[in-house]
């Protein structure tokens, strides 16, 4: 694997690795801020499956950190990363410093009105502006075929598709499913932040959404029903404070009244100093 630190280099490289691979190759881009666990390594796979080159970015990007959030102390494992994406089969590794992406007096963002201020964007004022910026840029800069995200952040999933949707980008965006540990705690890079009695507590939020299944299964569809069910849940855990508990379209992030399947329903909770989303998209009625 080829770490590349700068823009120029990193562009080159990824057009010299499709020269050398041929007419019909295809390169795969996963972005990551490192920290790098099992669920990037699956959207690595996918990459590796679909495409015939996968070029990876480790980038904690100050531009989606609200100033009260944890840039600072957002883990940093780098070598340690180079190792697991190495072994993945990553061939291109591009982690720039942030002055590299945004040198001195940068002053253009990119911004998917409305989208941006929904789910998470409601509780992180200028989150997905920092995120459809930088990852604007590292399409440009290495111009995948297809770029891969988790399906955990599910509202950056909608806005990356908006983004790239409305701009024309000439990429495809693909979503990988989420991927849990065995007890259902689904994986994040900010879980390394829990303490073991909080990452008990964490697992309320896969209950709660494993209630509204178990709900939906016995044929509840009202999403204000729903929600109480997840609330309830969240609130058993003593350590567990909810964000937002909503049922929603995957597209527009608009709340529904009632679900049907294709909804998302996507929480957010506080443990302790740790915000931590997991969602669920509703299956195809089972009955
Ligand atoms: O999902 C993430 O890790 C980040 O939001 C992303 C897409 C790499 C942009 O910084």
């Amino acid at each position: 694997m080829r770490v590349i630190t700068t823009v120029q280099e990193m562009r080159t490289a990824c057009k010299q690795a499709r020269r050398a691979a041929g007419e019909d190759s295809t390169l795969a881009l996963i972005p990551t801020m490192g920290a790098i666990h099992q669920g990037h390594l699956s959207l690595v796979e996918a990459g590796r499956t679909e495409c015939s080159l996968v070029a990876a970015s480790i980038f904690v990007n100050p531009l989606q950190f609200g100033p009260t959030e944890d840039f600072a102390r957002y883990p940093r494992t780098f070598d340690e990363d180079c190792k697991k994406l190495d072994s993945a089969g990553v061939d291109l590794l591009f982690a720039p410093e942030v002055q590299e992406m945004y040198p001195e007096g940068a002053t253009t963002f990119v911004e998917v009105a409305g989208l941006s201020e929904r789910l998470d964007g409601a509780s992180r004022p200028g989150h997905f502006r920092g995120v459809a910026t930088v990852v604007a840029k590292l399409l440009n800069i290495v111009a995948p075929d297809v770029a891969y995200f988790g399906q955990k952040d599910a509202a950056q999933v909608a806005v990356l598709q908006a983004l790239v949707g409305e701009l024309n980008l000439p990429v495809r965006i693909a979503v990988c499913p989420i991927f849990r540990e065995s007890d259902g705690l689904a994986l994040s890079s900010r879980n390394r932040y829990l303490t073991p009695d909080q990452r008990t507590q964490a697992l309320a939020l896969s209950r709660a959404l494993r209630s509204i299944q178990d709900a939906i299964d016995r044929g509840e569809t009202n999403s204000a029903a729903l929600r109480a069910f997840a609330v309830a849940e969240l609130e058993k855990a003593p350590g567990a404070r909810t964000d937002y508990v909503e049922v929603v379209n995957p597209r527009t992030l608009l709340p529904v009244d009632s679900v049907r399947s294709g909804a998302l329903i996507a929480l957010a909770a506080w443990i302790g100093d740790t915000r931590l989303i997991d969602n669920l998209i509703v299956p195809p009625d089972r009955s």
